[in-house]
């Protein structure tokens, strides 16, 4: 497959600044020149990069197939696995631009603090709660009861959709969308017994109202789960209670 000139434009940041010791904390620009197939994915790039220009160049990656998470970053300006964006589709013949996400405190070059997100999505005991003794077998479930929560189990905990939410970016105090979506997925289980706990959490000032449907989240999953429309769901369970 015939090979072809790409620029990557990379956002980089070092408290200690870069490999001279300039521009300590400052966040700048850098570029990098290679060639590549159009099949080649942002994370082989940037896997080049590091092996072939630059070693201190930083990012996060695990499975490297859309799986683990924890690629997300802003790829010309959109919230976007690494590990699933190929070049042919992106625009080559122009740099692509590749950021940390949004709204997370930076730690260097594209790896955030994910603590702030991974609190939120804590604050709404995402896991099954149940009370009293537990059954002698399985806890039986209908497959359309299943099916009433089934999409938000897909959901890799890869914060795109947070940090794609200008609310989030405002507003360091909103739960953000990760955080409804690990509710929506215990909230409606039949199984589970701790509902009313978990709405009574996202009723708050920092819940599900401070959402104003910008759909950006929708855009930015690359599980294609319905974001916003979860959200909606989790606001009409909140004053209804009907589960
Ligand atoms: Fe990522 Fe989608 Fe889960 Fe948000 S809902 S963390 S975008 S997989
Ligand atoms: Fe933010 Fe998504 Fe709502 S982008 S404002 S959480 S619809
Ligand atoms: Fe695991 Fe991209 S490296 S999702």
């Amino acid at each position: 497959m015939t090979e072809f000139d790409v620029t990557l434009r990379v956002r980089r940041f070092s408290p200690e600044g870069d490999a001279t010791g300039e521009r300590p904390g400052q966040a700048y620009w850098q570029d990098f020149r290679l060639q590549a197939r159009p099949t080649d994915r942002i994370l082989d790039a940037l896997a080049r990069i590091k092996g072939e220009q630059d070693g201190t160049l930083t990012y996060r990656r695990s499975c490297g197939h859309g799986i683990c998470g924890s690629d997300a970053m802003r790829i010309n300006g959109r919230n976007r696995l690494a590990c699933t964006t190929l070049l042919k589709d992106l625009n080559p013949a122009k740099p692509i631009t590749i950021e940390p996400i949004k709204g997370l405190p930076l730690v260097k070059d594209l790896v955030v603090n994910m603590e702030p997100f991974f609190a939120a999505y804590r604050e709404v005991s995402p896991f099954l709660v149940t009370h009293g003794n537990p059954p002698t077998r399985e806890r039986l479930q209908t497959p359309a009861q299943h099916a009433r929560f089934e999409e938000t189990t897909k959901c890799i905990l890869c914060a795109a959709c947070t940090t794609s939410c200008p609310v989030f970016w405002n507003d360091g105090q909103y739960f953000g969308p990760q955080a409804i979506v690990g509710a929506h997925r215990f909230i409606f289980d039949s199984r589970d017994e701790a509902a009313g706990q978990r709405l009574d959490i996202l009723n708050d000032n920092e819940g599900v109202w401070r959402c104003r449907t910008t759909f950006n989240c929708t855009d930015a999953c690359p599980r294609g789960i319905e974001v916003t429309n979860v959200i909606r769901e989790v606001k009409a369970a909140t004053i209804t209670r009907a589960l």
